[in-house]
């Protein structure tokens, strides 16, 4: 299995266009060892031909430019993209969708009736794109069942629902539903290998554990380092957890869980631009290295 980090942020990316705090300065006077980030989203191939994309981020074009594999190869009209699976309806995974409209066919969009509902109607994107490429829709299922996606044959999907947030236009915001956010297990059949996927990931549940045990890579939130790292920023003051995000430090936070996990390989994504993790040379990232946590970057390839 071949994955592609597309973009490695959080939204916002990192820098982000009106923040000033301790990274995003530091990172744009050059004073900083890091690398700048786009908004998150992966893709997941077998054959390195025929790509499935996870979310669709407001930075899709830049990331499709990138990355040749996923690049028109004949015909006048032609892409990689077999289709898209969205994990929550939030701006950062899902305004790609919008970039994606010259598409000559209906994209197929695999994702959860709630987030079909909020890009519906809070957030209405496939209302919109009606009038362009349109989407064929493929609901999801959440009960432990996989389900297959037609040209990439190999792989299966087993998508589960998790505990995080769904967005501020979603009419779930204060009313949580199943499939407002998902996690999902990506196995290729013919190896038996296994990708853990769930970039917000505000509560580590048994079925979420019992999966990131059976993975030979994890690919989580990465969002926090601290719980209340907006506040200490003097952003917000909302904590890692009410936004739905497990912050990496502290007691039940993410290197917690992970430390207890001997089999897979350990990747954070969906990584805040506050996150002091994003500094190569912090005393955070240099915690992270000796519990072999990586951080991952844009254009990180993964071969499972
Ligand atoms: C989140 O996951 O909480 C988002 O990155 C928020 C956003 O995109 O504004
Ligand atoms: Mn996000
Ligand atoms: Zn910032």
């Amino acid at each position: 299995m071949k994955i592609r980090v597309l973009g490695s942020a959080a939204g916002g990316g990192f820098p982000q266009w009106n923040c000033n705090c301790h990274n995003c300065r530091r990172l744009r006077l050059g004073e900083m060892r890091a690398q700048a980030r786009t908004q998150s989203s992966i893709a997941v191939s077998s054959d390195g031909d025929h790509w499935v994309l996870f979310n669709a981020s407001p930075d899709v074009r830049t990331q499709l430019q990138a990355f040749p594999a996923i690049q028109p190869r004949q015909g006048v009209r032609d892409t990689g993209i077999e289709a898209i699976i969205l994990i929550d309806s939030q701006i950062d995974h899902a305004t790609g969708l919008l970039m994606l409209r010259e598409s000559t066919v209906p994209l197929d969009l695999y994702c959860s009736d709630a987030v079909r509902q909020d890009l519906s109607t809070g957030f209405p994107l496939l209302e919109i794109l009606k009038h362009y490429c349109g989407i064929r829709h493929h609901g999801i299922p959440l009960n432990g069942g996989g389900f297959a996606i037609p040209n990439v044959d190999d792989l299966r999907f087993y998508p589960h629902s998790l505990k995080s947030k769904a967005p501020p236009y979603s009419p779930h915001r204060h009313d949580p539903h199943d499939g407002d956010n998902i996690g999902v297990t990506i196995e290729q059949l013919s190896s038996g290998s296994k990708l853990y996927y769930a970039p917000g990931l505000g509560e580590i549940e048994s079925h979420v554990y019992a999966s990131m045990r059976e993975a030979d890579c994890l690919l989580v939130d990465g969002t926090f380092w601290r719980e209340d790292e907006m506040e200490r920023a003097g952003i917000c003051d909302k904590p890692a957890r009410a936004m739905g995000h497990l912050p990496q430090s502290g007691a039940g936070g993410m290197i917690e869980v992970l430390n207890t996990l001997d089999r897979p390989r350990k990747i954070l994504i969906h990584i805040n631009n506050t996150n002091p993790i994003l500094d190569e040379n912090s005393d955070e990232r240099a915690i992270l290295d000796s519990a072999h946590i990586e951080v991952s970057h844009d254009g990180m390839e993964i071969c499972l």
